[in-house]
């Protein structure tokens, strides 16, 4: 059994105050829950707080939304993996369609910090997913198999057990648009079977994969029911704490 994983991708959202705003409602939303791992991915200047105000708990972790290969050196305002586990994060998001449309970042340089992320024991959440001129053009398993096998070279088993990828298709981002839960878990299908070609059967059936892209309170139930979708990564809907507690809720399984 795959634990489930949720997300709360703030992006570039919330002042040191209104995150201790949003962790103290958020707690009392989701009261002592725990069949969900709970991730929230603050911006940089905000992870100390959330830290801190998370200290009692034990399934919420932190995250970053992204960082830099290298140890150190002259990478100015780059941020460090040795420096996000100074600051006891856990998680690091890699390779969002944001930074790779955004910010230039191939296939190659996602690889880069996807082991870098192993060496400091950082957890990558690792993204994919195709624009929605891939989509109409039938190329959906071509550009996953790319990017997955691109970020994912020379990883090893035992390294593909801490990931977590996500499939986010980049027309669903911030648009309000959803796959639908059959699109997703045909995409999460395809990922999984990528993941069996990539390593092995056993590992590739340990490995969660989780959605993102306008995942909501309505719409949580269903993706999350889904067989390979095994979390999701929410953005603008992660901002509110009662509705990023509404879809962590709608990720407990029923019996
Ligand atoms: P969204 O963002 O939920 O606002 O679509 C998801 C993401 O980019 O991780």
């Amino acid at each position: 059994m795959r634990k489930k994983i949720i997300a709360a991708n703030w992006k570039m959202h919330m002042t040191q105050s209104e995150s201790e705003a949003f962790i103290t409602t958020f707690l009392r939303e989701i009261g002592d829950l725990d069949e969900i791992e709970i991730v929230i991915l603050p911006p940089f200047t905000a992870i100390p707080k959330v830290t801190e105000l998370l200290t009692q708990t034990q399934n919420i972790k932190v995250g970053a939304q992204n960082m830099h290969w290298e140890r150190s050196g002259a990478f100015t305002g780059e941020i460090s993996p040795p420096m996000l586990r100074d600051l006891f994060v856990r998680y690091v998001v890699l390779g969002h369609s944001e930074r790779r449309a955004m910010f230039c970042e191939t296939d190659e340089i996602v690889n880069r910090k996807v082991r870098a992320a192993y060496e400091q024991n950082l957890r990558p959440i690792l993204c994919v997913g195709e624009t929605l001129a891939e989509r109409e053009r039938g190329e959906v398993e071509k550009v996953l198999s790319t990017q997955l096998r691109g970020s994912l070279a020379n990883v090893e088993a035992r390294e593909l057990l801490e990931t977590v990828v996500a499939y986010e298709p980049v027309w669903a981002i911030g648009t309000g648009k959803t796959a639908t839960a059959d699109q997703a878990q045909e995409a999460h299908a395809f990922v999984r079977q990528l993941l069996r070609e990539i390593s092995d059967d056993a590992t590739a059936e340990k490995v969660r994969i989780q959605y993102g892209g306008s995942v909501k309170p309505e719409n949580a139930r269903q993706l999350l029911s889904q067989p390979d979708i095994d979390g999701a990564l929410v953005g603008g809907a992660s901002l509110d704490p009662r509705s990023f507690a509404q879809i962590v809720q709608a990720g407990v399984p029923n019996d």
